[in-house]
């Protein structure tokens, strides 16, 4: 039988899961397990780059990990990346096969340097800049043929591959797949109270609607969404109700989805069905996920040694990547 094909993809610790990283990743990430070999993890090594508590990002590291595994993700395909720290090593060598100046022209470091500076007092860790280089690691130490993540990580995929040549060029052979980006089907999901911008944790607590939130609070938030600030071009749907029908269409409302759009079409859509119909579909998603984790939390260490274990046995294959790097790029290699 052929090989499946390997997926990698991997979140940061940095607090709640929102709709945007659901409906933008996670979701797909759940669809991929029954096709592919699926590896996921989450990044603790990347939440250092800003500041940050160290009590708060293990509490942060375990709190994402049962909500992933709510969420659908099979605990036996999670890693935490400090258990493997081989990323950590492969990111050493990839340091000296990336350029200095792409780096600078990532627009995460650009967004992520300023709020660094202003939260910090002027501190920007050089971390933040090397960042995409340990993702190329996140990647590549497990020779990922697809990515599933959201639209803001195109550039840090094009940078991997950009690696992944250089490297393969150095060493005189194909030896790193270069990976392939997945999309899902609604890659930016916006936030609801500024759908100019996306949906984010780090903008500030109303523009992101976690997934794990109560009731009244995701209903309040689609009450309070943005719609229509007169600004729009004539004949062009606003950014605030594109939003909304995009979540519409995120959480599987097909029905409802075409019924609204068709009254939008015809002038008679009134924004507060839209809005109702659209809280009543995340409130649903929502309830599943959080009976899911009580479930997770009654047996919780069983779930964190399970986690464990698995991220011991993906660190193997890491292990095998990193010997083979060194062998390929004379550095000293002692079999083990
Ligand atoms: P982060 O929370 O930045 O670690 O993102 C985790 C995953 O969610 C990545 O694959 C992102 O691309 C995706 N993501 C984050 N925000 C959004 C959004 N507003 N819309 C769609 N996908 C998103
Ligand atoms: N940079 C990604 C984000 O901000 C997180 C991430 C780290 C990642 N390593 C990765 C995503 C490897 C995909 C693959 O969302």
């Amino acid at each position: 039988m052929e090989k499946r094909k390997q997926v990698l993809s991997a979140i940061q610790p940095t607090g709640d899961l929102h709709f945007g990283n659901y409906f933008g990743a996670v979701q797909n990430w759940v669809r991929l397990q029954d096709q592919y070999d699926c590896i996921y993890g989450v990044v603790d090594y990347h939440a250092m780059t800003m500041p940050y508590k160290p009590r708060k990002l293990r509490e942060n590291t375990w709190e994402i990990l049962f909500n992933l595994i709510a969420m659908g993700v099979q605990p036996g395909s999670l890693f935490i990346q400090s258990l493997v720290p081989e990323h950590t090593e492969l990111n050493w060598i990839f340091n000296c096969f990336c350029s200095y100046g792409q780096l600078t022209r990532m627009t995460q470091f650009k967004d992520k340097s300023s709020q660094s500076e202003s939260k910090s007092g002027g501190f920007i860790s050089a971390g933040l800049l090397s960042y995409p280089i340990l993702q190329a690691a996140d990647i590549l130490i497990y020779r990922a043929d697809y990515v599933p993540v959201g639209k803001d990580q195109a550039q840090h995929l094009e940078l991997s591959r950009n690696i992944a040549q250089r490297f393969n060029h150095q060493v005189g052979k194909e030896y790193f797949v270069l990976p392939e980006v997945l999309y899902s089907e609604t890659p930016k999901i916006n936030s609801t109270a500024d759908p100019t911008r996306k949906m984010s944790k780090s903008a500030g607590d109303k523009h992101y609607i976690s997934v794990f939130e109560s009731e009244q609070r995701i209903r309040k938030q689609i009450r309070s969404a943005v719609t229509d600030t007169g600004d729009t071009p004539a004949g062009e749907m606003s950014p605030g109700v594109n939003n909304l029908f995009q979540l519409l269409k995120a959480a599987g409302q097909t029905e409802a989805y075409d019924h609204l759009r068709g009254q939008y079409e015809g002038g008679t859509l009134k924004y507060s069905e839209l809005k109702e119909t659209v809280a009543e579909a995340l409130v649903g998603i929502s309830q599943v996920f959080v009976e899911k984790k009580k479930e997770l939390l009654t047996r919780k260490k069983e779930v964190k040694n399970e986690i464990k274990a698995a991220s011991a046995d993906i660190r193997k294959r890491a292990q095998q990547t990193v010997r083979e790097v060194k062998e390929l790029t004379g550095l000293a290699n002692v079999k083990f």
